[in-house]
């Protein structure tokens, strides 16, 4: 797959890596970079060679810091309208993934940076992270889900002042109000999210997605999700890895997944 924005790897695990690779401008999101995170985020979903992904930042000072600025001067209400439907709906893409997707942050997650990590299953951060929602301070309001996704993520309190004051967050600050789940060294930052993954992909791939979408549901249809959750259990029952997983324990031994 060819990509001119973005680095795209999978390894020997099935663990694809998403690099956005606009180093000199600290990896600002573009058109062409939300048109590349689409397709590689579409081959994560479709590929049966992969079983998860990582999204990340090249270099060492950025994840991504936000949305190209330089894109906003010649934006009339109706394109902004469309520029943040086509960003939510990429970002949706990630977020209805059946397969896990972190971000692994290493650097400035500002405004649409800190939105794509809000859109990712779960988020492991670099000490030198930070985290912010800047865009009041632009006269705008974050549009890439982040007025959605942070107040669940963190609470309406934490997200009104993150949104409301635009300040940015440290890691360890992230890290304290639950909007990364680990803080790591810089140069493992990769490696231990790799391993993080790994933990994930271990288990029933079936039972991850079903595990997504049924947490899902709280968000989207909050009413019947009892009733989803009990549907998707029923379904696990009926999969051979069910039956390996119960098996597995009760052997002593490791079970050997098919995601059947
Ligand atoms: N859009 C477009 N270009 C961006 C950008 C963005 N969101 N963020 C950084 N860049 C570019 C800068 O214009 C600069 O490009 P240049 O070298 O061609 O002039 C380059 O990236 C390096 O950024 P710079 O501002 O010089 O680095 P810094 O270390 O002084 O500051 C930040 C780093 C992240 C604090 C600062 O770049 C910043 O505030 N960026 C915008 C963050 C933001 O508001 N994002 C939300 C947008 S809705």
């Amino acid at each position: 797959m060819a990509f001119e924005t973005l680095l795209f790897d999978v390894d020997d695990d099935g663990h694809a890596l998403v690099t956005i690779n606009r180093p000199d401008k600290l990896n600002a999101l573009n058109r062409q970079v939300i048109d590349e995170l689409e397709a590689a985020v579409s081959a994560i979903r479709d590929r049966d060679d992969i079983r998860g992904g990582i999204i990340t930042g090249a270099g060492d000072r950025s994840f991504v810091a936000g949305a190209d600025i330089s894109q906003f001067l010649e934006l009339s209400p109706e394109d902004g309208r469309r520029f943040a439907e086509r960003g939510q709906a990429v970002f949706s893409l990630i977020e209805t993934s059946s397969k896990p997707i972190i971000a692994a942050v290493n650097g400035f997650a500002l405004g649409g940076g800190c939105e794509l990590a809000l859109a990712c299953h779960l988020r492991t951060a670099a000490t030198s992270a930070v985290f912010g929602q800047p865009e009041v301070g632009l006269g705008i309001i974050p549009g890439y889900g982040g007025t959605q996704r942070l107040p669940r993520i963190v609470g309406f309190g934490i997200a009104s002042e993150m949104i409301l004051t635009g300040e940015p967050i440290d890691a360890q600050r992230a890290y304290d109000i639950g909007l990364v789940n680990r803080v790591i060294e810089p140069d493992v930052l990769i490696p231990e999210t790799r391993k993080l993954l790994g933990i994930i992909t271990s288990k029933a791939p079936r039972a991850v997605a079903w595990s997504l979408e049924a947490m899902r549901k709280a968000i989207t249809n909050p009413a019947g999700g009892m009733d989803a959750e009990a549907r998707l259990f029923g379904q696990a029952c009926g999969t051979s890895d069910f039956k390996e997983g119960a098996r597995a324990f009760l052997d002593r031994r490791k079970p050997n997944f098919t995601g059947q």
